[in-house]
């Protein structure tokens, strides 16, 4: 997975790539490169490392010129290096290409133009498309083009630039995400929107299969077989300043505090404005349709995952249908059973994960029914899929996914509510008493965000510990679950969550003396059975935090300090009990001087298997 960008207009080329290429480092960091057409000759400039060292590399000597290309990348075929950091051109350089994606035949491609003679520089498999370009060119850019993407096979987006056709940038995509910024004499192309926002809000977002021709004046889109396409335009409407870090230091912290706001977004126009139940306009189901299923996937990865955990809970416990929640990367290839009896709910805050994607397509063509939960409008999850629900969480830039947790948390209860409305499970009385709960929760995320000192001193305090263990059951367990991972994530110490009660079959021999323990205590049917398993780890000397709503005065009589958060249902307080978990993770994380927005060896979006 990487960025791409590229720019064809009046202004300098450099420039916008490199400010575009520095909005999607999310995608990836591990080189950067950019390639500019001066009106004589291609300039190819790249460097290893963050886009900041292309940036100093070219400081003094700017590439000057009006179109390029550039990228920023997380490398997968080939080691993070200068001679593999993309633009890839063929032997003449005549021909440039970015891309984000795998080309799975380049091997074989590979040979068959070395034996014509071609000359390899790098290990990627990107370098080949460039030199098939070179092979298969005949004058005819957009033809020639169109011949080198019947050869090639797997996931990309692609921008080529060529010496021989000047002012003319193609671009195209498979299952990979690309966007064309409409400008005023400039147009832009990008991996995604943060890029343009600062130039334009005018957007194309390209589908599978479209090739565009870019030129300063126009954009041409045409499908595989050549037909023209009239796209509508895409109107963003994000602030520019919504995809920068607006005053925060880190975009995980800023990202941390827009979680009011996100989750209020998530529930604008679903809530029955009497508050008597959820209107989801998106998906129209009747009883009948949600009588159809004998049960239900959730599917996903990393932290959607854990979202999915809960929306197991909540669907199984307010709409009373069957559950089953699977990592995407383990459900595709375990032959799971599927037919048009099985609802499949896939949640991704990028909608462009490949796992969760090849998951999605899989259940789609064995007959499931499909609803994506997804943030990113047009990605290719939620194209993919029959029904979407948007989270409209906004862009989340940082590598550790914060708001978007808590906004697919919201859909994913909002969902569960709308399915027990349909089909009756839960008393009119106590829907409405759960929607009441629920209108609190972006004031209650507030509230508990309103102090974080006490979070910043456990974090000087225990940041420098090897290993940190949480624990809870129920709900509690798998908020436990993605508190542990952002604290690996962000600041590298050794976190596992255990249901509390597994602690006794295994775990328990990793407490001793001054290990810290996060407890999490807020679920009432299974509390003394918490309170018994938080006994076990004290009595072995953990220090234990506890976290637990506002008015329990029991759990500080056995642990050493309380975090507390407001009162709700206990089925919406993993919306509140995350939020100090994430705290915890990201002063962590700076007590320890760790990269926050972009940990070691992580990529915002998982495109790749
Ligand atoms: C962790 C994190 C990842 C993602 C996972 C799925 O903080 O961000 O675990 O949750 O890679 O990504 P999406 O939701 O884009 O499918």
């Amino acid at each position: 997975m990487c960025g791409i960008v590229g720019y064809v207009g009046k202004g300098r080329a450099a420039d916008f790539l490199l400010d575009g290429l520095s909005k999607l480092e999310y995608r990836g960091y591990d080189s950067a490169g950019i390639a500019v057409y001066d009106g004589t000759n291609v300039h190819i400039e790249k460097s290893v490392g963050r886009l900041s060292a292309l940036r100093e590399k070219i400081a003094d000597n700017m590439p000057e010129g009006s179109m390029g290309i550039g990228h920023t990348r997380w490398a997968t075929h080939g080691r993070p290096s200068d001679r593999n950091a993309h633009p890839h051109s063929d032997c003449s350089g005549d021909f440039v290409v970015v891309h984000n994606g795998i080309i799975e035949n380049y091997l074989s491609l590979k040979e068959e133009l070395i034996e014509k003679g071609h000359n390899f520089q790098s290990e990627t498999d990107t370098e080949v498309v460039a030199h098939l370009l070179e092979d298969v060119y005949n004058g005819d850019f957009l033809g020639s083009v169109r011949e080198v993407l019947q050869r090639i096979e797997g996931s990309y987006s692609l921008v080529f630039m060529s010496k021989k056709n000047p002012g003319t940038l193609i671009c195209t995509k498979q299952d990979n995400p690309l966007v064309i910024g409409l400008g005023e004499g400039e147009n832009f192309i990008a991996s995604d929107i943060p890029a343009i926002i600062s130039k334009t809000r005018k957007t194309f977002i390209m589908a599978d299969g479209e090739i565009a021709v870019v030129t300063q004046d126009s954009v041409n889109i045409s499908n595989r077989r050549g037909e023209k396409i009239d796209k509508k335009i895409f109107e963003v409407s994000w602030n520019a300043e919504a995809a920068e870090k607006g005053g925060y230091e880190h975009f995980m912290l800023k990202e941390i505090h827009e979680q009011p706001k996100a989750v209020k977004d998530t529930m604008r126009e679903r809530i029955i404005k009497d508050g008597s139940g959820i209107i989801l306009n998106e998906l129209n189901w009747d009883k009948d349709f949600l009588q159809s299923f004998n049960k239900i996937y959730i599917v996903a990865c990393g932290t959607a995952y854990h979202a999915g955990l809960v929306g197991k809970y909540y669907i199984e416990k307010l709409a009373r249908i069957l559950v089953e929640v699977d990592l995407a990367s383990e459900f595709r290839y375990r032959d799971p059973i599927i037919d048009e009896k099985t609802l499949l709910i896939v949640i991704s805050q990028s909608g462009e994960t490949s796992d969760t994607l090849a998951a999605l397509k899989e259940s789609k063509r064995r007959g499931a029914k499909t609803l994506a939960v997804t943030n990113v409008v047009g990605s290719s999850i939620a194209r993919e899929a029959e029904w979407v629900l948007y989270t409209w969480a906004g862009p989340e830039i940082a590598v550790a996914s914060t708001k978007a947790y808590t906004t697919q948390l919201i859909l994913m209860f909002m969902l569960a509510l709308y399915m027990a409305g349909i089909l009756g499970t839960q008393e009119k009385e106590r829907i409405a008493e759960l929607v009441g709960e629920l209108k609190k929760i972006p004031a209650q995320i507030s509230e508990t965000l309103s102090d974080v000192e006490p979070i910043k001193t456990f974090a000087k305090r225990y940041g420098f510990n090897e290993d940190v263990f949480y624990i809870g059951r129920s709900l509690d367990y798998s908020v436990a679950l993605e508190g542990a991972l952002k604290l690996k994530e962000v600041s590298y110490i050794h976190a596992e969550a255990y249901a509390a009660g597994e602690l006794k079959h295994g775990t328990l021999a990793l407490i001793v003396e001054g290990v810290p323990v996060i407890a999490l205590a807020t679920q009432r049917s299974v509390y003394e059975k918490t309170l018994s398993n938080i006994k076990e780890v004290k009595a072995r000397d953990a220090v234990v935090i506890g976290i637990a709503a506002e008015g329990d005065e029991e759990l500080i009589k056995y642990v050493d300090h309380v975090m507390y958060v407001p009162q709700t249902d206990e089925l919406l307080i993993p919306l509140l009990t995350v939020v100090p978990l994430q705290l915890l993770a990201y002063y962590g994380a700076i007590t320890r001087g760790c990269d926050v927005d972009k940990p070691r060896n992580l990529a915002k979006s998982v495109t790749v298997e």
